[in-house]
This record gives structure tokens, sequence and C-alpha cells, in this order.
């Protein structure tokens, strides 16, 4: 089976920070759970490289575009490394591959008659590249994400005729309550919705910083267009001589932040109907990380938090892990290295950390260095039992921190399992040593199977460990009968304190 996530790709007017690896992350964890069922797993990212933000940020940088695209892209694609990410491709919006893809699917958009040419008079914010409607519009005609004045600005434009889709959005948002993930972000689109469309820009005059419009050389697309396409124009050549498109279209999932609801659930789908493209499964929107006042962490408000320092301390999986025990997906939720320092100690040395050295110790100790092979205990097999699959609904219905919740009472449980049969008792009483080989393997087993189920969350130590067990297959993902009876090998603790 097909499944095809992406994430909303970055603007390249300034450099990644935590809210960027925060969404790659979300998508990762997807991706990798996916790929352990089996899935035909295709997951995309990348860089949104044209628009006025960029254009004026290098003007304020004195270089081209084009050089602080590439420069700062290469900053978004190095983060992939220490993030651990798993794409399978990125996504320049500079790339020739996905201009000529752009005018050949806005061209098709063209002639079959939804956009025409008009003039276009509004406030607009040059940060969020986006005109803004009266409700969008703060006291004083600001903006209401950015704070700064809103420029008045009046253009000849061709437009594309959203309110056209009206019924056929309506239709989709009733017939697919879960099209917008979670119900928060489905009720704010649909409420935009209710509120009724109006047509909007598909192209700007006064800038050239973009993709050329084919039917008129004067003007260049949209920012939003051109990027939103992303999703679509990447399969066309993210494989050289092959086309992906028919295999992973439409997306499973696009995963991206609350503030680009509107353009993803309202605008996208409205695109492809009228590009004659299927529309994604799920938009799934997750909250703001915000800083340690509470604020939204963002470019332009200037409070960013470093993830290559965050990583560079703990590691990547201690960030992975943080993320979403800290903040519930989907909502916001404030962020700090002092909470990920706690977070570290009391959840991943402590407790799994824990977990994990103790139960190699004393295979090692009680049990020659060997799995036994014996029945294991029923009442832990059945509480294990059907993890896999439960942290499956929860994740395909995009609920990661509740997934994590699930696997980590799991964790606990069997922290609990060591000091309830204390195998260090059981050792010294050779008449018990069945029930003592029974809790081993049981703990093992146990072991193994949170581990593979942690993995989409901390790639990196998970496979440590599961090397060591000497059971690294991430597709076994179910609680066994019996012990593995195999030998298991040292491992440094994964989480020194
Ligand atoms: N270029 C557009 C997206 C185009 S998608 C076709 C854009 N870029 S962005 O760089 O501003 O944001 C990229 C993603 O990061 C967005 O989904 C945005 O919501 C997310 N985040 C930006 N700051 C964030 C936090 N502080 N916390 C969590 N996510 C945040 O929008």
């Amino acid at each position: 089976m097909a499944y095809y996530v992406t994430t909303a790709i970055s603007y390249v007017n300034s450099v990644p920070h935590l809210g960027h690896a925060y969404e790659a992350i979300m998508a990762d964890v997807l991706a990798r759970n996916q790929r352990a069922r089996g899935a035909d797993v295709f997951f995309l990212t990348g860089t949104d490289e044209h628009g006025e933000p960029v254009a004026d940020a290098a003007l304020a940088a004195g270089v081209t575009p084009k050089e602080l695209a590439d420069a700062n892209a290469a900053r978004f694609i190095a983060l992939g490394e220490p993030l651990e990410l798993s794409n399978d491709f990125f996504v320049r919006t500079t790339d020739e591959g996905h201009s000529v893809r752009v005018k050949e699917i806005l061209q098709r958009v063209y002639d079959a008659g939804h956009v025409y040419l008009g003039t276009y008079e509004g406030w607009f914010c040059p940060r969020c590249a986006d005109f803004k409607t009266e409700a969008e519009t703060g006291p004083g005609n600001t903006c209401l994400i950015h704070g700064i004045d809103l420029s008045r600005e009046s253009e000849q434009n061709y437009f594309f005729r959203l309110s056209a889709f009206q019924g056929r959005l309506e239709a989709l948002f009733e017939e697919r309550p879960d099209f917008v993930l979670p119900r928060h972000a489905y009720n704010e689109a649909a409420s935009f919705l209710a509120g009724g469309l109006t047509d909007v820009s598909l192209t700007r005059k006064t800038l050239t910083w973009g993709v050329g419009v084919p039917w008129d050389e004067g003007h260049v697309f949209y920012v939003w267009f051109d990027a939103l396409l992303n999703y679509v124009t990447a399969l066309g050549y993210a494989r050289e001589g092959e086309d992906l498109t028919d295999r992973y279209w439409p997306a499973d999932f696009h995963v991206i932040g609350k503030d680009i609801l509107k353009f993803h659930a309202i605008y996208w789908p409205a695109l492809l109907m009228a590009a004659e493209l299927e529309v994604p499964r799920h938009i799934l929107v997750h909250g703001f990380l915000l800083g340690p006042d509470g604020e939204k962490m963002s470019k332009s408000l200037g409070n960013v938090l470093d993830p290559f320092a965050v990583i560079e301390e703990f590691g990547a999986d201690v960030l992975r892990h943080y993320l979403f025990r800290e903040v519930t997906a989907g909502q916001d939720g404030p962020v700090s290295l002092a909470g990920v320092r706690t977070r570290f100690e009391t959840e991943l040395a402590n407790e799994y950390g824990n977990l994990a050295g103790r139960t190699l110790n004393m295979l090692t100790r009680y049990s020659e260095g060997s799995v036994p092979a014996v029945p294991l205990d029923p009442e832990l097999r059945a509480a294990l039992t059907g993890l896999a699959a439960r942290v499956d609904e929860l994740l395909d219905r995009a609920e990661l921190s509740t997934a994590l919740d699930e696997i980590w009472q799991q964790v606990r449980r069997l922290n609990r399992y060591v000091e309830e049969h204390a195998p260090w008792r059981l050792a010294r009483d050779e008449t018990r040593s069945p029930e003592l080989a029974q809790v081993l393997a049981s703990l093992a087993e146990g072991l193994r199977v949170v581990t593979v189920a942690l993995h989409p969350y901390m790639p990196v130590k998970t496979a440590l460990l599961l090397d060591a067990l000497g059971r690294p297959d991430l597709g076994d993902r179910e609680f066994a009968a019996e012990g593995w009876g195999g030998p298991v090998g040292e491992l440094a603790p994964l989480f020194p304190k």
C-alpha cells in the first residue's frame, strides 16, 4: 500500500528553527511507522524559495534571491541528518522540474476557464505574502500575525475563481469529517468556508522572483500557488526517468502549522479540483512551539530556539521524544532547554534507559547472556498484545502524543514488572529457576516490543538496543508466545546522565 506524507516547505528568507524541525519530525514519525507496517512510503519535505519575503530579505542582505535561497536551502537540507529525517526527496521550488510542472498545471487551470484578469486592491502583508481579509486585519491596518503595518496595494492580476468551488468544497467537508485533523482545525477551516469564498490572486505583476506565467510574460505566479503545487510536482521529477504521481498521489497527510490552514484546507483542494487532480486524504495541523515567554517562536519575532544546539547537547532522539511528550500534537505549547533536560532525566535516563540497562544486565548475569526459549508470562502478554495495533490506529488519526503515551505506559509497566518479580531474588533460589527464566524472557520480549513501537520516535537509540537484543527487525511488532532463545549483546547506557 502506498503512503505519501509531506511537510510544508519552508521559506528561505531565514534559517531553520525548532518549529520547522518539529513539523519535519512529525511527518518522519508517520513515515517510519508506515514503513514498519510494510507500506510503500514517500516522504517529502523542502523549501519555498520564491515570493516577496525572500526577494525582500535578499535585497536587505545585498545578494540575489537565488544566492540567498541557495545558502538557506542548504541549511534546511542539512537539518535532515542531525534530526534523523528519513525523507525520500527534498523539493526546492527553484528546481527546474518544479517550475515546468507548475506552468503546465496552471496553464491547464487557465485553459479550463478557472482564471480571469482583474484588478486587486487590498491590504497586503509582505511577511505573510498574503492579502488580508477584514477579519485578518488588526487595528490600524496591521498584520495580526506580525504586528507590522499592512500596505495598500492595487494591481492588475489574474484571479483564480475560488468562489466557484464553494459548493464542491462544502461537499468535501461534509463527506470527509477527517479531511482536516484535528477537529478544532477542521472547524476553523469549515467556518472560513461558511463565511463565503472570494476569488484570489493567482499572479503578481510587481514581482519578478517567481515562476513566470506562461500565457502572460509580465506576471509571475503568486508564491502560494507555486508553493502548494510542490506536493504534486515533486513526484514528477524526484526520481530520474520515473513519474511517481500515479503511485503516490493523492497524499495521505500534508503536515502543516495552524497559520497556513486556509491555504491548505481551502485554496489547495480547490486548485486541485480545477486541475482535475484528486484532493489529499488529510491535512494534519499542528500547533505552535512557543518560546519560554509563551510567545510564538518565529523568524520575524526573533525568539527562535536553535534545533542544532539542542541536538548537539542531547542528540536527536531526546529532542524528538521531548517534543511529543511535552506538547500535545495539535496544540500549542512552550518548550525550553530546561524542559528537555528534565524529561531526559526523568523519562529517558530513569525510565526507558534504566529498563533497557537492567534487562540486558539481568540477562547477562542470570541467564548467561541469552533469552530463554520458554513460554512467556500470560499477564504481560495480555498487556502488550495489540500495542502495535493501538499505536497504528492512533497514528492513522495522527495522534502522535497519545500514541507515544500509550507506549510509555508500557515502558512504565515493564519497570513495575521488574520490581514486582525481583529477578535478583528469584536468582538466589534454584528451585525458582523456571520462574526466573519466564520473567527474564518476558521482560526481554516486552522491552523488544516497546522498543520497536518507539522506533519511529527515537530511531537511533532504539536501533542500538534492538541490535543488542539481536532482533533488529522493525516489522516484527507483536508480543510473542515464547522467548526467542538467542544471545544478547552488550550496550553502553542509552541515555547517560
Ligand atoms: N512557505 C510556507 C509554507 C508553504 S507550504 C506549500 C511557510 N513557510 S514557513 O517557513 O514560514 O513555515 C513552515 C512551517 O513551519 C509551517 O507549517 C509553519 O506553521 C511551521 N512553523 C513555523 N513556526 C513554528 C513554530 N514556532 N512552531 C511550530 N511550527 C511552526 O509557511
